[in-house]
């Protein structure tokens, strides 16, 4: 009989690349997204389920648990998430607020709707992705660094509670190509007027160049990204942490070796900080 995993956030994206590879490895999926017609193009199959789940609405999670319960659910890719940008200064609670809403909170309901079914399963494990800015923060993007580092700090909790009987992997990745940085704009509403006529309009703009710059030119591919994922979902040994990407390695390492004030200096310099 084949072990199941459910997956968050499959309209595109990492976790979009995750369902053809997880399904070729033998898994049976289920493949979930706020809106099910993003994902009418999956070739149908005995190992495909489709379900409707939006992370930050309670009755969804739950109605796509109890539809899981007759599965043998061995693993939970909490993927959905996004990012907001904008500099602190500018931001509004409530912008705050909705990243912790579908990131941090919605990540952890999910978890909590799920651990019982997948207590049942020998060898179960919940891969959290976070991002290497769970570990390190940038400028221009703090509530997409906080909720990240909420997450590490969720799922580093959850390991001591649970994982004996249900491994916790931290997912880690670096600037993947996928539709993520699309989605950095379309969140900003009126950041752009709120930043006119302020030190943060020239700023932004070369933030958004950088970005865009970063991930044409250094971002990994959402397969080769989907590839390391289904590496720790196939794992008898799941990894504790996942980290995904050169720039996720070495940012992490210079971060640690170098000097606060030059390591601030340097993320200064690249995001026009002055
Ligand atoms: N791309 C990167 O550089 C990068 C780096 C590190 C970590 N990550 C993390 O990787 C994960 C996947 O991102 P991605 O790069 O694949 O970006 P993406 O292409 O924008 O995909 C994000 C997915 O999350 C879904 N989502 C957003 N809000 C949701 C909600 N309330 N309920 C359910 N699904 C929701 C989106 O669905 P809709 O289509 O309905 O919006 C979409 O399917 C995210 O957690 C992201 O933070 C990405």
């Amino acid at each position: 009989m084949r072990s199941w995993v459910i997956i968050t956030g499959c309209s595109t994206g990492i976790g979009r690349a995750l369902v053809p590879l997880c399904r070729e490895a033998g898994w049976g999926v289920v493949a979930t997204a706020r809106n099910t017609a993003a994902l009418a193009d999956l070739p149908p199959g005995e190992d495909l389920r489709v379900l409707a789940l939006d992370v930050t609405d309670a009755a969804s999670i739950a109605a796509a648990a109890a539809a899981c319960a007759a599965l043998p659910l061995k693993a939970l890719v909490n993927n959905a998430g996004y990012g907001q940008v904008g500099p602190l200064e500018l931001l509004r609670p409530e912008e705050l607020r909705a990243q912790f809403e579908t990131n941090v909170i919605g990540l952890h309901a999910v978890t909590n709707a799920f651990l019982p079914l997948l207590r049942r399963e020998p060898g179960a494990r919940v891969l959290q992705v976070a991002s290497m800015l769970g570990r390190l923060s940038i400028p221009l993007a703090g509530p997409y660094n906080a909720s990240k580092h909420a997450v590490v700090a969720l799922a580093e909790t959850l390991r001591l509670e649970v994982g004996r009987e249900v491994a916790v992997v931290l997912v880690e990745p670096g600037a993947i190509r996928t539709r993520f940085r699309e989605t950095l704009s379309k969140v900003w509403g009126d950041l752009p007027e709120r930043a006119a006529g302020t030190r943060y309009e020239r700023i932004l703009k070369k933030y958004l160049a950088v970005r865009k710059d970063q991930s044409e030119r250094y971002a990994m591919d959402a397969e080769a990204c989907a590839r390391k994922i289904l590496g720790a979902l196939d794992a008898r040994q799941p990894p504790r942490r996942l980290v995904i990407g050169r720039d996720a390695f070495w940012a992490g390492r210079l971060k640690a070796l170098l000097p606060a004030s030059w390591w601030e200096g340097l993320l200064r310099r690249i995001y026009g900080l002055g």
